[in-house]
């Protein structure tokens, strides 16, 4: 039975399931080029650092493909998904690129032609951030990478985009109704 503290209904909450309270951030997709193959991901566990130069820490876990590509490359794309893609957004993230399946065309995703880097836009996603990894010192304890955005590409067209946001164990929450309070973060 799951303890209880005496004066409040507070209960004990798995260790286990603490990123999923925490985890706010849209699910995005991540798109790395290795000698002309474009490869892609899908990751939840990513965060801001910094405004201008945008700075975005996030970890690929070093099981995956793409670990080794970034590693390497230093380059990649952010690509943030919303809820219209939702489904493709986590077959991407449930198999791997390492034996030489093509993501993009498995799961009916556009590649488009970024500025600055060799990684892949994706169409179907409102937004893209072009990135080159800037700090590596984390890489092999934690799989951290810090990486700058270099270029952003918004859908113009897109006016409520309905990003997903990862709880855990297959449930997403769909961003929906915005407000607006004075806050002093800008
Ligand atoms: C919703 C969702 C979120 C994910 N978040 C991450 C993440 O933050 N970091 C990570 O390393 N893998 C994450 N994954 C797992 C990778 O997307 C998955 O291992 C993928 O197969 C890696 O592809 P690759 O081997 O082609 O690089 C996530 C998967 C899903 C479905």
């Amino acid at each position: 039975m799951a303890r209880r503290l005496p004066l409040t209904k507070m209960k004990s909450f798995p260790l286990s399931k603490v990123y999923g309270l925490l985890e706010t951030g849209p699910v995005v997709m991540l798109t790395t080029s290795r000698d002309g193959k474009a490869n892609v991901m899908t990751m939840s566990w990513h965060t801001m650092l910094d405004f201008e130069p945008p700075l975005i820490g996030c970890v690929v876990s070093n099981r995956d493909y793409t670990f080794e590509i970034l590693r390497k490359t230093k380059e990649c794309v952010i690509a943030i998904p919303t809820v219209e893609i939702a489904k493709k957004t986590v077959e991407v993230g449930n198999s791997s690129g390492r034996g030489g399946t093509d993501k993009f065309k498995k799961f009916g995703l556009t590649t488009l032609p970024a500025a600055c880097v060799q990684a892949p836009l994706i169409k179907e996603c409102y937004a893209n951030l072009e990135c080159k990894v800037v700090d590596a010192a984390m890489v092999n304890k934690y799989n951290f990478f810090v990486l700058e955005v270099q270029k952003a590409w918004i859908d113009p067209a897109r006016k409520n985009p309905r990003t997903i946001h990862h709880m855990g164990n297959g449930i997403f929450m769909v961003a929906g109704r915005t407000i607006k309070l004075p806050s002093k973060m800008r």
